[in-house]
């Protein structure tokens, strides 16, 4: 926690900014205001040419709402449940990295806001807050993400603190063996921890809310693992272990020991083939998540919106689907849940929020989303989520083999 009257006027400005948010695009434009570019482009960059950035998102665009009318919409029905647990609409928050270089509040802002919103926060292993930090604030539904990693005691160990701190879920990343190529942060200088360099430092300065509060709230760390590194406060031999720990020989068989080892609700997240959808299902995956990383590691792949009929079809309801990638606005969910999904999930929608207003930004990311799913299902004349059938959507072009 920053000084208390830095606090409370960073506070004020947050709720300046927010009071004038009035989607998700809104939130990214304060965020992009309030974050230094480093960070900022850390957030909203991806690899290479961002071919599949865009394409996250535009592939809504080629699915039209067929609305039914003079239908009894009264009383609208957000709820559904995801791998067993109720939440209160089709979407849930992604697992994302180091929540502390957007804003202070981090990863604890987040899961709080998502509890209030009664939904599902995923916290990721590369968090700045601890399993523990994250599980005595936020009284909602939990999942932790987690990698096969060298060490396997390291897995074993976070297994048994995602038990004792009752996480309802893991979630397997599948699609980052390596770092893809994210050339923003190479243009911007962005550094783990946050430092000032030739690059940055302009930034930092036009900023001072932000670098006020940073360099004022508690040492930036890696929490999850901080006690596994005898320099445990320096954050480069952190990333370094981190980076090191990342195994390029790991397989399905290994994902499978996981699975065991778990033996609970487990979903897979990096899935963009039927082939690796019915992996999963075989070592006992119980949700499949459709993702690209939010177009952040290989390019050119493709849309998880796009792929999500076929993949539904493979999976023949033997797992839950979960579309990642390019969520921005209600209409898209209830486009994925026409297309099969149980439910999407949110990376950037959520974290632009915090870059925009903290705590209070993620409250506003995640009432947008409510209030558009809420409106959205009325317009399209459903009551419930299970309403919503492939009857509600037509391709608006075809798209190619
Ligand atoms: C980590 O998962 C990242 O995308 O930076």
């Amino acid at each position: 926690m920053p000084w208390p009257s830095l606090s409370a006027l960073e506070q004020r400005v947050s709720a300046w900014h927010l009071q004038r948010c009035h989607n998700i695009a809104d939130l990214r434009r304060a965020a992009k205001w309030r974050v230094p570019a480093p960070m900022f482009h850390y957030m909203d960059g991806a690899a290479d040419d961002e071919v599949t950035l865009g394409r996250n998102a535009s592939a809504f665009d080629d699915i039209e709402l067929l609305p039914r009318n003079l239908i009894d919409i009264t009383h609208i029905d957000t709820t559904t449940t995801v791998l067993g647990q109720p939440v209160s609409m089709p979407l849930i928050l992604a697992p994302t990295g180091m929540s502390r270089l957007f804003h202070w509040q981090g990863e604890l802002g987040v899961s709080r806001a998502a509890a209030r919103a009664g939904t599902i926060y995923s916290l990721s292993t590369v968090g700045t807050h601890s399993i523990e930090e994250v599980a005595a604030e936020c009284s909602g539904p939990k999942w932790f993400q987690i990698y096969v990693f060298k060490d396997r005691g390291l897995v074993t160990e976070f297994i048994e603190r995602c038990r004792a701190a009752r996480y309802h879920a893991l979630c397997l990343t599948i699609d980052l063996p390596l770092t893809g190529n994210r050339e923003r942060d190479q243009r911007t200088g962005m550094t783990v921890p946050p430092a000032l360099t030739m690059k940055s430092w302009l930034s930092f300065f036009l900023n001072p809310l932000w670098s006020l509060c940073h360099v004022t709230s508690p040492p930036f760390t890696l929490a999850n693992v901080a006690h596994r590194v005898s320099t445990g406060k320096d954050v480069q031999t952190l990333q370094n272990y981190i980076g090191s720990q990342f195994d390029r020989s790991v397989t399905w068989d290994d994902a499978r020991v996981m699975v065991q080892q778990w033996n609970g609700p487990f979903a897979v997240k990096g899935i963009l083939t039927a082939d690796d959808a019915k992996r999963a299902i075989d070592i006992g995956a119980t949700a499949i998540i459709l993702s690209n990383h939010g177009g952040r590691q290989l390019d050119h792949v493709p849309a998880p919106i796009d792929i999500l009929p076929e993949i539904v079809q493979a999976v023949d309801g033997r797992a839950e689907v979960i579309v990642d990638g390019g969520v921005r606005r209600g209409t898209d969910v209830l486009k994925a849940l026409a297309l099969g999904a149980q439910a999407c999930m949110t990376g950037r929608g959520y974290l632009f929020g915090l870059g925009a207003g903290g705590e209070a930004g993620v409250d506003r990311a995640l009432s947008l989303f409510k209030k558009e799913i809420t409106l959205d299902m009325a317009l399209l004349g459903v009551r419930n989520v299970k309403e919503i059938t492939r009857d509600h959507v037509r391709y608006r072009r075809r798209i190619r083999d």
